[in-house]
């Protein structure tokens, strides 16, 4: 699928702007601070009903007006599909896809779908757990709508959990707490059974393209790390309440829930050596881009339509070798590259100039 068509009113430091992109690589230049990011950020706000930069919708808001408005048309092979968003300062966001209203974002996922890569992206590797789930999770929510609903049910049993932990009345909190342990690891183990196929079908396509880019023989091995055993859903469930009624006395005395989904992590090993401890800056770096281009491979596999990859300022990140593999497999798909130096790939794609909010060169 891609996009060929945005409009943006009142958006970040855009105030009306149509902008048309080709399917292949566009490259969207400019100086610091001139709205490369935002143009990037609108697309994949109607990808995911969110900001990969901020969970405060207002920001997007530009600076003295009252609403924004985001619209994208995406051709699928199926046909195309409008979605329009709005933001407001009083209301909450609303969205339309095809002129229809959407009750919850969720039903917005898997209208576009999109890989994001920005030089944060590249702490995959480095940061904490929580940065993987959020890998796995984003990417799950895009392609299965029951996966976002049951993360958005699993985080309110986890918070309500925890607020019984929390709460002074303890006794009470023994007699609750049976039913919550068994509604969260429900849903835990429907988390965790997604997860671990992702896992593996990411690591599948990513141990391929590590070899590539690196050129070397290291077998890149990713996993999906959990407490819970059993590989069924039923399995995991049993498990998850196991741990759940053992760690109960420590939770209590903790106040917050210690084993479950929102604790699991991703393992990333590069022939047979942990890459996150051990691995060198290159390394690491390579092992994320193998698996952000494996990303895609998995949009491509379960849905038989490529996502659009959006590389926010990754190339100046990246050396001469990797930079051009990246290329290589970008222009096969809709790519939208930021970057402050379009020299780097003179020639190719489809060249878009931001100049303080406004788009220099439209189509
Ligand atoms: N809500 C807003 N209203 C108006 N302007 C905004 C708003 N949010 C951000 N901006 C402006 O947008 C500009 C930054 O845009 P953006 O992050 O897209 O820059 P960029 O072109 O990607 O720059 P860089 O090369 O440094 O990454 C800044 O000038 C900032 O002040
Ligand atoms: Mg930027």
């Amino acid at each position: 699928m891609y996009i060929n068509k945005l409009e943006l009113n009142n958006f970040r430091n855009y105030s009306q702007e149509e902008v048309y992109l080709a399917n292949g690589l566009n490259i969207i230049s400019g100086k610091n601070a001139q709205g490369k990011t935002n143009l990037v950020e609108a697309i994949y706000l109607l990808s995911t009903g969110g900001s990969p930069r901020t969970a405060n919708d207002k920001e997007l808001i530009k600076i003295g007006a009252e609403r924004a408005r985001i619209f994208g048309n995406v051709m699928w092979e199926s046909g195309d599909r409008q979605i329009e968003m709005i933001l407001s300062r009083k209301e909450k966001k609303r969205a339309t896809v095809n002129g229809m209203n959407i009750a919850k974002i969720g039903e917005l996922l898997g209208n576009m779908n999109t890989v994001y890569f920005s030089p944060d992206e590249m702490g995959l590797i480095k940061d904490s757990p929580d940065y993987r789930r959020r890998f796995m999770d984003i990417d799950l929510c895009q392609l299965s709508r029951s996966y976002f609903y049951t993360l958005h049910k699993y985080n309110k049993i986890l918070k309500q959990r925890n607020a019984l932990l929390k709460g002074d009345k303890k006794n009470s909190a023994k007699e609750l707490i049976g039913i919550y342990n068994q509604q969260l690891a429900g849903e835990g183990a429907k988390l965790i059974k997604q997860r671990k196929s992702f896992c593996q079908n990411i690591s599948l396509y990513a141990s391929e393209i590590h070899g590539s880019l690196s050129g070397m023989v290291e077998e890149l091995v990713i996993s999906y790390q959990t407490s819970a055993e059993g590989d069924s859903e039923s399995d995991i469930a049993s498990s998850l309440i196991q741990q759940l009624e053992r760690n109960f006395e420590r939770d209590l005395r903790l106040g917050y829930t210690s084993v479950g989904a929102q604790r699991d992590d991703i393992k990333i090993m590069l022939s047979g050596i942990d890459v996150r401890t051990y691995g060198s800056q290159g390394q690491q770096r390579t092992a994320t881009l193998s698996m952000k281009l494996a990303e895609i491979e998995v949009f491509n596999n379960i849905n038989r339509e490529k996502p659009i990859l959006l590389l926010d300022d990754v190339l100046s990140e990246l050396d001469e070798n990797r930079r051009s593999q990246l290329i290589k497999r970008a222009e096969n798909l809709q790519t939208i590259i930021t970057c402050t130096n379009a020299e780097v790939i003179k020639n190719k794609g489809l060249s878009i100039v931001v100049d303080n909010g406004k788009i220099v060169n439209k189509k």
